[in-house]
């Protein structure tokens, strides 16, 4: 079955992890998919794999943390396949834990800035669109460090997935009246090729303990989750954070 069948649907930071495997399901379901990301050879390794498997993509590189590079492959898309239908704004990345006193300023602008700051400027830049063509559907990408506090959560990228999840919600019910739907995935931790390589074995047995579903994520997990947000399936559904946490988080 092909939900998302001749839809334009950009995912950003999907050279590699979480982003590299909702493209590849979303092009399963007949999408025609963007991957982006700053790894033009991990692009391109992402690309090959979708065009093997019989799908459709194109691939950008940019830094979604400039504006004026999100503007640039917004231009390269609307050029190459038409306006973007879905858009994830997937792109970020985790800080280590640390106590708030010695977290540098620096590092406190550069979370902020790579998880909150870049999906506001992709949003920034695709919405005027969607809402002059009164369709358009956003899916967010926020974590579970978002939804419930840790003593070993880094706080800067923690803060920066909270603000991703009120902005979800207050743009939800900005932009409902133009058919615009926009939704927050909140995943624990998922087994990316980084993650299993990050966090040796044993801490993977005992972290998927914790969880009443008693295994950690996968990428297909929360691409599963993205593929019925972005889907006509979810018509109805807007300014929600689904968690794909394995129960972890139950808000
Ligand atoms: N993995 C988890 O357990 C987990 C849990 C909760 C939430 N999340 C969230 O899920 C999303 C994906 O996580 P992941 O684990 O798949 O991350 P990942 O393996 O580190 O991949 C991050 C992706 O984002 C891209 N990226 C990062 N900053 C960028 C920038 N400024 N401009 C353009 N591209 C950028 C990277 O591209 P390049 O390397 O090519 O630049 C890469 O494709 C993130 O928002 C993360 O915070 C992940």
């Amino acid at each position: 079955m092909q939900h998302l069948k001749n839809r334009v649907a950009l995912i950003t930071g999907s050279s590699r992890g979480i982003g590299a495997g909702i493209a590849r399901l979303f092009a399963d379901h007949g999408a025609k998919v963007v991957i982006q990301g700053r790894d033009p050879s991990a692009l391109t390794a992402v690309r090959g794999e979708i065009e093997h498997a019989g799908g459709h993509a194109i691939s950008l590189t940019g830094d979604v943390t400039k504006f004026s590079e999100v503007e640039a492959i917004r231009h390269d898309i609307e050029n190459q396949l038409g306006c973007v239908d879905i858009l994830v704004a997937n792109a970020g990345g985790i800080t280590k834990p640390a106590p708030l006193e010695e977290i540098s300023e620096e590092g406190w602008r550069a979370s902020v800035e790579g998880n909150l700051g870049a999906t506001f400027l992709t949003i920034k830049s695709f919405l005027p669109g969607m809402k002059e063509r009164r369709t358009g559907c956003i899916i967010t990408v926020s974590s579970a460090a978002a939804r419930r506090p840790h003593p070993n959560s880094p706080i800067p990228y923690a803060a920066a997935k909270a603000g991703i999840i009120m902005m979800t919600q207050h743009l939800a019910a900005q932009v409902g009246a133009y058919n615009i739907r926009v939704n927050c995935i909140a995943p624990e931790t998922i087994l990316t090729e980084y993650n299993r390589v990050r966090i040796p074995p044993d801490q993977q047995a005992t972290l998927a303990e914790t969880h009443p579903l008693k295994r950690l994520g996968t990428v297909e997990d929360v691409a599963q989750a993205a593929v019925y947000l972005a889907s006509d399936n979810a018509g109805w559904v807007t300014g929600i954070v689904l968690d794909v946490a394995g129960g972890a988080v139950m808000a």
